[in-house]
């Protein structure tokens, strides 16, 4: 850092569920890495694991109230809820963080706040104190922007099918409209979102592209920050506060044993609950696809004594026995990114979840897309139509969250179809692989002094400091 620059003190907010904490926190020490004075507000298991793997960062440590919200003690991250009801109480335990958390900020106001836009009160603080608030959601701007013309054009929920995204850059025909509940709960944050001094975003420009990224600074009259890939900045599996239930060793000697690019790996993140009758399906279309397979499938709890073959009907008959050589099921949480980088990866069969999606970008590991939920089938389109680097497998089902009943199944032969379309050679596969491997050296560069988000970081460092130090 610069002598003459005195250092800016930064509170980052995350939300509590993996896939907004994780990289918010591996942004966080890009700016402690420049010389910064840091701070997370964090839960307590959480604060234990950044104690280990981000010395750089303060933490400041605030009580999960679990048990008020009516959740078990010691519940502490998201993807614990796998239905609606817990999922709303944890979000009402998330609530209740404000009291304590705008009791820190106004004992020790920082220079800049940087908070998840589902805590969308710090807006109002930030306000109240004076001081810069930037926002991040997780999300890739080709999505918000995407979200951004959905919510002025109400008029595509009063119909069903695909749908053309209106006062866009480009033509882009999207598979599914999404829900008008889930939508309108979204709008509300983007809506105090864009009222912030400006975007965090984890995406690098080069994947985004540059006339989104002019769309949305014009449309939002504020600037968008790109500063990932988060997951090249702390590499650590262990970073993720959930443990993988295969050792990185047993799954590294099974995917040593495999040959090159001859491996899918199929995971649908840590909050898609998929039903029986799909599981069913998936292992057909894989059987079918004659390729290996890693396939993570989140552990059932089961109901009370239920036997094991009744929690297992999701199965075909023998399915384990006949690829006991080419294929391997993990029950639980993956140790992804070992996976994603073994050279015995052919493709990732994805719900297109944005910390998913970028996983693979920079693994640069083709990807058979699948969204369920939220902002996945905009993420669909960048990874197929807009940047060439994956194929559909043709859903078209978009739900409010990732678990519960679902009308539609997609079926073993679309499966089959898709892993094929990747898998089996010939031209358009060579090409998506090729288009793979260039954006992962984008991604790579990106960080590397020069590169564009490490450009973006001096930019916003700037920024702040304008801000504080107004000639
Ligand atoms: C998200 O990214 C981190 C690395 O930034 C990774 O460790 C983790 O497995 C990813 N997935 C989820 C769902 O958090
Ligand atoms: C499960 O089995 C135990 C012991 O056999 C029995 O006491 C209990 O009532 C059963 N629970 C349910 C939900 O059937
Ligand atoms: C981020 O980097 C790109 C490419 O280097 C640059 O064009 C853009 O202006 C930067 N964005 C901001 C907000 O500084």
């Amino acid at each position: 850092m610069d002598p003459e620059q005195r250092q800016l003190k930064l509170h980052f907010i995350p939300y509590p569920a993996p896939g907004h904490l994780i990289p918010l926190c591996s942004i966080a020490t890009l700016f402690a890495a420049r010389g910064h004075h840091v701070t997370v507000i964090t839960t307590p298991s959480y604060a234990q694991i950044l104690r280990k793997s981000s010395p750089s960062l303060h933490l400041h440590v605030v009580d999960f109230p679990a048990r008020e919200a009516g959740l078990p003690d010691g519940v502490e991250i998201m993807s614990a809820s796998t239905d609606l009801e817990s999922a709303s109480k944890f979000h009402r335990a998330t609530m209740f963080l404000r009291v304590p958390i705008v009791r820190f900020l106004e004992q020790h106001p920082p220079d800049c706040v940087v908070a998840d836009f589902v805590f969308s009160w710090v807006h109002d603080l930030a306000n109240t104190l004076r001081i810069p608030r930037l926002a991040f959601n997780g999300f890739s701007l080709f999505a918000v922007t995407a979200m951004e013309s959905v919510k002025s054009h109400p008029e595509i929920h009063s119909d069903t099918g695909p749908f053309v995204i209106p006062d866009f850059p480009q033509h882009i025909t999207v598979s599914s409209r999404p829900p008008k509940t889930a939508t309108a709960f979204l709008e509300r944050l983007l809506g105090t979102e864009i009222k912030s001094d400006g975007l965090i975003v984890n995406n690098f420009v080069e994947l985004e592209g540059e006339e989104y990224i002019q769309h949305y600074e014009k449309t939002s009259g504020h600037k968008a920050w790109h500063l990932g890939p988060a997951c090249l900045v702390t590499k650590s599996g262990d970073d993720r506060g959930e443990k993988s239930v295969m050792s990185e060793n047993e799954c590294l000697s099974w995917m040593n044993s495999k040959q090159a690019k001859s491996v899918v790996y199929v995971c649908f993140g840590s909050m898609c609950r998929f039903p029986d009758k799909q599981l069913y399906e998936i292992a057909c279309g894989l059987e079918q696809a004659a390729h290996g397979f890693v396939w993570v499938v989140p552990e059932k709890k089961g109901k009370e004594n239920e036997s094991e073959e009744e929690k297992e009907k999701w199965l075909p008959k023998g399915f384990e026995e006949r690829n006991a050589e080419g294929g391997l099921i993990i029950r639980g949480w993956a140790p992804q990114l070992l996976i994603l980088g073994h050279a015995a990866l052919g493709c990732f069969l994805t719900h297109c979840g944005w910390n998913s999606t970028l996983e693979a970008v920079t693994a640069g590991v083709p990807m058979v897309t699948w969204p369920v939920a939220g902002d996945q089938f905009y993420n669909e389109r960048l990874v197929t139509e807009v940047r060439g680097i994956g194929v559909e497998v043709g859903a078209t089902e978009w739900k409010d969250v990732g678990y519960g009943e679902r009308e539609k199944v997609v079926s073993r032969d679309s499966i089959e179809k898709a892993v094929r379309r990747l898998m089996d050679g010939g031209d358009e596969a060579e090409e998506i692989r090729r288009r793979a491997q260039e954006f992962r050296h984008k991604a790579m560069q990106a960080l590397q002094e020069g590169g564009s988000s490490h450009n973006n970081l001096s930019a916003v460092i700037a920024h702040l400091t304008r801000f504080r130090d107004p000639r």
